[in-house]
């Protein structure tokens, strides 16, 4: 009887282990890949994290430009999942615009005199 218990116990604690890894194991991924997509869209419009971020708490949305950043995430994903997929050049970046600057100078240059 007392084996039984035992093996029982053990076996409920391997079980919600086991549960418990494979659960787990997506959800640090996710994290994984935020955290590098936020290091490539820092680089690309050449900021620090905390140009957007309370770095005490990554999941607090209040700052302005965080709220832009949002939207220009949504923009990116947007082009290159609606517009440009069907034609094969999803290659929309933040760098395509910003060119490793958080104010991209966008303005076409109309006369040769223009800096
Ligand atoms: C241009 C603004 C901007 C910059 C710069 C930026 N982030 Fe973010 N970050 C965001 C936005 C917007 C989200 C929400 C994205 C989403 O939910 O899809 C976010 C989400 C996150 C999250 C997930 C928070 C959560 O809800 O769990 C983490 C972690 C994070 N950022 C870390 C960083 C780190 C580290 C850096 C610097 C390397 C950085 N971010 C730079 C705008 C920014
Ligand atoms: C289609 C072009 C384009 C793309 C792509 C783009 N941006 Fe922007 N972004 C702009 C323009 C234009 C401005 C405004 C510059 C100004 O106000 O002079 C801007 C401004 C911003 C600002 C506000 C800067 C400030 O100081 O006011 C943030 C933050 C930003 N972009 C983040 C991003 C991030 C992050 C990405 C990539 C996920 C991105 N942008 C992709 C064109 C773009």
């Amino acid at each position: 009887m007392r084996f039984i218990t035992v093996f029982f116990t053990l076996f409920a604690i391997f079980f919600t282990t086991a549960v418990g890894a494979k659960k787990k194991a997506p959800i640090i991924d996710q994290d994984l890949a935020m955290r590098e997509y936020m290091v490539e869209i820092t680089r690309q419009i050449g900021v620090t994290c905390t140009h957007c971020h309370n770095l005490k708490n990554f999941k607090d949305s209040s700052k302005d430009l965080w709220k832009v950043g949002a939207q220009h995430i949504e923009v990116v994903k947007g082009l290159n999942r609606h517009y440009l997929k069907q034609l094969g050049i999803e290659k929309v970046d933040c760098y395509m615009c910003h060119r490793g600057k958080p104010k991209p100078n966008y303005k076409e240059k109309l006369a040769l005199t223009e800096d």
